[in-house]
Parts: C-alpha cells; sequence; structure tokens
C-alpha cells in the first residue's frame, strides 16, 4: 500500500496583504525525499511552517499520516511531534548538555521516563556519530556538531516526517559535509523528507524530487536530474544560474541566453571548483564521500 505522507491540498497563506502562498498542491509519498527549492521570499519556509502548524493557513488543507491537520478541531501538540523539524538556525537549550537537550523533550512531550529517555537520546546521537559529546554543551560543538545534535533531537522524538528549513545555510562550508551525510543516511533508512535547500549536489543525489518555488507558487517539479539538469521554465533556469553561479549572474548582461544551464551550470555542477568561489559544495561532497 502506497501511502502519502504528506499531502497540501491548494494551500494558501497571507499576511496582512501579502499573498505568500497562493495554492500550493503538493503530495510526499512514505519514504520520499523531496527538496524544495527558490528565491528568497518564495514562500519556502511558509510552506514548511504550514505543515507542522508553526504558521496557520489561510485557506487550503495539510494531511500528515492521513489526518488533516489543518481540521479545526486537531490536537496541535499531536500533530507537530508526528513532525520533526530542523531549522537553519539550531536551536538548542544553551544551559543543558546534548543528552539532556534530547532527553528533555521525550520526558516533557512524550511522557518518557528517565531510562528510556536516555536509552533513545544514546541511540540517536550515535545515529548522528556523536555519542562522545553526551555530556557537552552546545557551545563546545561546532555549529555541525550542533545541527547533528538538532537532527538527533528531532529523531529522538520518532517524527513520521522530518522537514529541514535551511539546514545547513549558517554553516562554515567546511562543515556543511557532515550534516548532509547525516541527511543522506536518513533518506536511505526510508525517512519522509521535505528539505529546503540551496545545495544542489545534494538534491541531484539524494531527492526523489525537486520542487521550484517562485512567488507563491511551485512552477516546477520533477526528478533532480530534469528540474536541475534542463529545468523547463526559464524562471528555474534564472534561479539556477543564479545560485551555481552567483559571479556569472551577477555580471551585467550574463542572463540565460549567454549562460543558459546547459553550458555553465547544473552539470558541472557536481563536487568541484565549478560550483563558485571559494569552497563551496565541493568540499562538503568531499567530506561526506569519506564519512
Ligand atoms: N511571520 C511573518 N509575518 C509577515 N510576513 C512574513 C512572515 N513570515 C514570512 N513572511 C513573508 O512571507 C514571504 C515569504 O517568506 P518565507 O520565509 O516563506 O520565504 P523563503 O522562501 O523561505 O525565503 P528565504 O529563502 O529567504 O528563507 C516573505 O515576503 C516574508 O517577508
Ligand atoms: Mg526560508
Amino acid at each position: 500500500m502506497t501511502q502519502n505522507e504528506i499531502e497540501i491540498r491548494s494551500l494558501h497563506k497571507s499576511f496582512g496583504d501579502n499573498e505568500v502562498l497562493r495554492g500550493i498542491d503538493l503530495d510526499v509519498a512514505h519514504g520520499e525525499v523531496v527538496c524544495v527549492i527558490g528565491p528568497s521570499g518564495s514562500g519556502k519556509s511558509t510552506l514548511l511552517r504550514c505543515v507542522n502548524l508553526l504558521e496557520e493557513p489561510s485557506a487550503g488543507k495539510v494531511f500528515v499520516g492521513g489526518t488533516e491537520v489543518t481540521d479545526l478541531d486537531v490536537d496541535i501538540d499531536a500533530v507537530r511531534r508526528r513532525i520533526g523539524m530542523v531549522f537553519q538556525q539550531f536551536n538548542l537549550f544553551p544551559h543543558v548538555t546534548v543528552a539532556e537537550n534530547l532527553t528533555l523533550p521525550q520526558r516533557r512531550v512524550l511522557k518518557r521516563d528517565k531510562a528510556r529517555a536516555a536509552a533513545v537520546a544514546r541511540e540517536n546521537l550515535e545515529r548522528v556519530g556523536l555519542a562522545d559529546k553526551a555530556g557537552a554543551y552546545p557551545a563546545q560543538l561546532s555549529g555541525g556538531q550542533q545541527q547533528r545534535v538538532a537532527i538527533a533531537r528531532a529523531l529522538a522524538m520518532d517524527p513520521e516526517v522530518m522537514l529541514f528549513d535551511e539546514p545547513t545555510s549558517a554553516l562554515d562550508p567546511e562543515l556543511v559535509g557532515e550534516v548532509l551525510a547525516v541527511m543522506r543516511v536518513l533518506a536511505a533508512e526510508g525517512m519522509t523528507m521535505m528539505v529546503v535547500t540551496h545545495e544542489m549536489s545534494f538534491a541531484r543525489e539524494v531527492a526523489d524530487r525537486v520542487v521550484f518555488m517562485d512567488g507563491g507558487v511551485i512552477v516546477e517539479q520533477g526528478p533532480a536530474e530534469q528540474v536541475v539538469g534542463s529545468p523547463r521554465h526559464e524562471r528555474t533556469r534564472n534561479f539556477l544560474n543564479r545560485i551555481l553561479d552567483p559571479a556569472a549572474a551577477a555580471e551585467p548582461g550574463a542572463g540565460p541566453q549567454d549562460a543558459g544551464p546547459q553550458d555553465a551550470g547544473p552539470q558541472d555542477a557536481g563536487p568541484g571548483p565549478g560550483t563558485g568561489p571559494g569552497p563551496g559544495p565541493g568540499d562538503a561532497e568531499d567530506v561526506r564521500k569519506e564519512g
């Protein structure tokens, strides 16, 4: 039986006069990894936040695991328990240890006893390769380690789906790979994931589907190879040109006609120096391959 883990129907969201989501329809199948890409302000974060009800949709419906979470009678806490979310900023509790960051939510929200919460915490710290940091405080960890703790904390709640909102955007380039490596393992284990990311090599490698959003709508979607490799819409091409080769995109006259994605971008945008100035996704890819 195939079941959609997430179903989004005619989702609209306005902030005052600003209509940020203008009718989003999207299904995410059980075990599927969907990467959401698009320019700043296109509504990617708002979309994720509507799925776990951090934002209340203005219209439309969202189902998670077959339950309509937008139903007014729904228990919002019960819904959120089923959805893990990882943000750009790690949002760890700074004043308690890494282990306690994992055990406290389990105890408070899931009412697990101390021993069980500790065992689940250990298990998930091992999963992200940080068992040895259980007693450390967040400030003693690198950004990449902190983000892996944030992922472990979400996993300790046994979520049915995981939402990632630019989980590597706040990290120094050399730390991106270790976080993506954890996410890649999760994907391989069959976790249902929605990932907002600018890491195109990750999207190409891991995503079952890439969704390109602009102006609050889904402009196109499909396999990564198609959307990133040979986008159908000019808006998608422009966006990819900008993120894959920011320097070229900033040059006057350097538009899609001069540097179409076939020439400039995605095909060459795997690991390697072609992806842009300085350390970038290429380095991250290298780290991942080692891990
Ligand atoms: N709480 C809010 N109140 C008012 N406006 C908001 C709120 N949250 C988001 N917006 C507006 O909604 C629009 C979409 O924001 P959103 O954060 O979803 O975009 P995004 O695609 O995630 O962008 P970025 O890539 O910069 O993270 C923006 O114009 C933003 O200013
Ligand atoms: Mg955002």
